[in-house]
């Protein structure tokens, strides 16, 4: 297993069709709906296997200058709770305090809140709500 950025556009296809399949495709939501306009500006990492293939995949961007969001966190349903999830978040964590940031945000789902509570977040309240049904916490950790 090795972190690595997607470039490539096979990379790349992985990267978006892993984030689909285990964050939008269990709600009935299309391909495409995985992608936002930040991602021109953001850092991806995926986890890929001695095959190259995507295990595990996560976003960062700035909010500001010193606080930056991970987002899209997703790790392919046959490698969850083996340390890859943990392992990319550390990876985003390392290059968000590289870039300058001094807190990192992110609204964690639910069923995730306990993955990102033994990471060092902190719950802070509500999150937004996705296709109104899926509740989020707004949590933050100082790097
Ligand atoms: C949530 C997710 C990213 C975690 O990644 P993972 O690779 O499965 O988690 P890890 O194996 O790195 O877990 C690290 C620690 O968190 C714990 N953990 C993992 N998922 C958890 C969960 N959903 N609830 C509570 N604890 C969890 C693990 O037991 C482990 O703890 P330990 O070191 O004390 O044993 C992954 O399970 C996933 O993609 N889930 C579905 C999509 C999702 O919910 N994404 C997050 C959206 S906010």
């Amino acid at each position: 297993m090795r972190i690595i950025e997607p470039v490539s556009p096979g990379d790349l296809e992985q990267y978006y069709e892993l984030r689909w399949k285990i964050l939008r495709a269990p709600w009935n939501q299309p391909r495409g709906s995985e992608r936002d306009s930040r991602d021109a500006d953001s850092t991806h990492l995926m986890m890929i296997d001695n095959r190259d293939v995507a295990v595990a995949v996560g976003r960062l961007h700035f909010n500001s200058i010193r606080e930056a969001q991970v987002r899209y966190m997703a790790v392919a349903v046959e490698q969850q709770r083996r340390g890859f999830g943990r392992l990319i978040l550390q990876a985003l964590e390392q290059q968000a305090a590289t870039l300058g940031a001094a807190c990192i945000v992110l609204d964690a789902r639910e069923a995730a809140l306990g993955f990102y509570i033994r990471e060092g977040y902190s719950a802070e309240g509500p999150g937004h709500m996705l296709y109104n049904c899926i509740s989020h916490i707004r949590m933050r950790k100082t790097l």
